[in-house]
């Protein structure tokens, strides 16, 4: 395969929110409990939290993390979190059929977020509960004191205010599964009933309305007009939600998974664009918050995790522990690599989720923690890219895809910064190498920085608790500057990084 490309600097898509690398902790199985918890654990500190945990959160260059679901938010009473552990109730948690300790609530995890040295966002409970008590968790984290709920968060040890400024209005509100599911029209009035009071208590807060749990979805599209309009002028983002998977062995489709999610983002910033053709005039703008992708195999869950049984009800199981491949990690570099390329109308996101839960950082109780396949495309984008996106024209050769028509076989993504160029590329082939040649003209003085690729002659390769550097990222040796341009040869299957200065 050979591709030509070239790297355009006085073209910029948009600046890169730093919220863009965000991620995402529910309680959900082991993500909190004996995941980034885990009081007796030989490297807990004094809050019980597992300090290699923190160490990997911060390698990963987690911005964000939203907290506490998820399906899990739906049914979720955020004051049972609060106050002295041992009253704290135990409660069912329907949607995941597990039960619910509450040792950890939101004064843990804003601790637990400022240690990972990331923005705590929350989400409020829309399925059974409502406006009154959205006012309650935003005054009891926000309010600095002088009233029954921040002097209660004073009392429980929190003496200064959380100053949560990113607040989801519920989620994934359009899906059956969800507990306190509704029609658009049902969730558009909630959610910006909510907004204003919100607002009138805190007017700093950033606010995203659900959107659609997936491009799949029935309501897709019509669920983003009649939200957008019955929210407009009250909330900052709508939110998007997406998982991939590869199926029935068909490796060359789920390789263009990242097709699919520009498809989703291009489709919701056209129904923003809609909706304030029609509505107009308002001073906030609409981006969106990418607020849960990653690569999950949910029929796998679907068949062999889901629990119902009425005595059935665990704390903290073993659900959702996806392991991932080399070629999962390069869906996942790729899948960063679109909402790169939206940098203008996606402003948040959160790679959902971030310990133990479909997770980059795995953990064993008692054990070590350890970094799955899909860790390094993360921390090496979150690193290198800053700044703005700039265009990259590339011609490349294609494949079919079922549903996507074309594809690309080689896709590229840069981005600028003072300091210099990153380029993003992946090789969506399965069996052969890609040379690439970037015509570097348009940018100043050229070097050639880092040059990193994760690849393998097994893409299905993994990292397992037995063997947790199986699969790393290598240098990328191939690559060199030649006059004016960039030559590289690029795996197959493979995802790449590569910083000019
Ligand atoms: O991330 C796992 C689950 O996926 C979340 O709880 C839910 O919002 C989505 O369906």
């Amino acid at each position: 395969i050979e591709a030509r490309m070239t790297v355009r600097p006085g073209h910029p898509v948009g600046a890169i929110d730093r919220r863009l690398f965000g991620s995402f902790v529910e309680h959900l199985g082991r993500a909190v409990y004996d995941g980034l918890f885990e009081p007796g654990h030989p490297a807990a500190d004094e809050d019980g939290f597992r300090r290699d945990v923190l160490e990997l959160v911060r390698e990963l260059g987690v911005t964000t993390v939203r907290y506490p679901g998820g399906n899990f938010v739906s049914s979720y009473r955020w004051e049972d979190g609060v106050g002295p552990r041992a009253s704290r109730p135990r409660r069912l948690d329907p949607a995941w059929h597990s039960i619910e300790t509450n040792q950890i609530g939101i004064d843990e995890f804003a601790r637990w977020t400022a240690k990972a040295g990331a923005e705590l966002m929350l989400a409020v409970n829309l399925g059974t509960r409502g406006v009154a008590e959205a006012l309650d968790v935003l005054e009891y984290c926000n309010i600095p004191g002088g009233t029954a709920l921040s002097d209660a968060r004073a009392s429980h040890g929190s003496v200064e205010p959380h100053d949560v400024r990113l607040w989801c209005l519920g989620n994934e509100m359009d899906g059956p599964w969800q507990i306190g599911h509704r029609s658009a029209e049902e969730y558009g009035t909630l959610a910006a009933q909510t907004a204003r009071a919100m607002r009138q208590v805190d007017n700093r807060v950033l606010l995203v309305a659900c959107g659609s749990s997936g491009r799949g979805m029935p309501t897709f599209g019509e669920w983003e007009r009649t939200v957008l309009d019955r929210t407009w002028g009250e909330v900052d983002y709508i939110s998007c939600h997406a998982y991939y998977q590869e199926k029935d062995g068909d490796l060359a489709s789920f390789l263009a998974s990242s097709v699919d999610m520009d498809r989703f983002i291009e489709a919701v910033a056209e129904a923003i664009d809609d909706v304030a053709a029609r509505r107009g005039g308002i001073e906030r703008e609409v981006s969106i918050s990418f607020d849960e992708w990653n690569v999950w195999d949910v029929e796998r869950f679907d068949a062999l995790e889901k629990r119902t049984a009425i005595d059935d009800w665990p704390v903290a199981p073993r659900i959702l522990e996806d392991s991932y491949s080399v070629s999962d990690a390069v869906v996942v570099g790729s899948l960063l690599m679109s909402l790169l390329r939206h940098a203008d109308r996606v402003k948040a996101a959160s790679l959902a989720q971030l310990v133990n839960v479909i997770a980059p950082i795995m953990t064993e109780p008692g054990g070590i923690a350890w970094r799955q396949t899909s860790f390094y495309p993360f921390a090496i984008t979150a690193r290198l890219a800053r700044g703005e996106t700039i265009e990259v024209y590339a011609d490349a050769p294609t494949y079919e895809h079922p549903e996507h028509g074309s594809v690309s076989l080689v896709d590229a993504v840069a981005t600028a910064d003072a300091g210099g160029v990153s380029l993003f590329l992946v090789n969506r082939s399965t069996d052969a190498p890609a040379e690439v040649t970037v015509d570097l003209s348009a940018l100043g003085v050229v070097a050639l920085g880092e040059a990193v690729t994760l690849s393998d002659a097994d893409p299905y390769a993994r990292n397992t608790l037995a063997d947790p550097n199986r699969v790393v990222p290598r240098t990328l040796t191939s690559a060199r500057i030649i006059g004016r341009s960039l030559v590289v040869t690029l795996d197959p299957v493979s995802w790449s990084a590569i910083r000019l200065v």
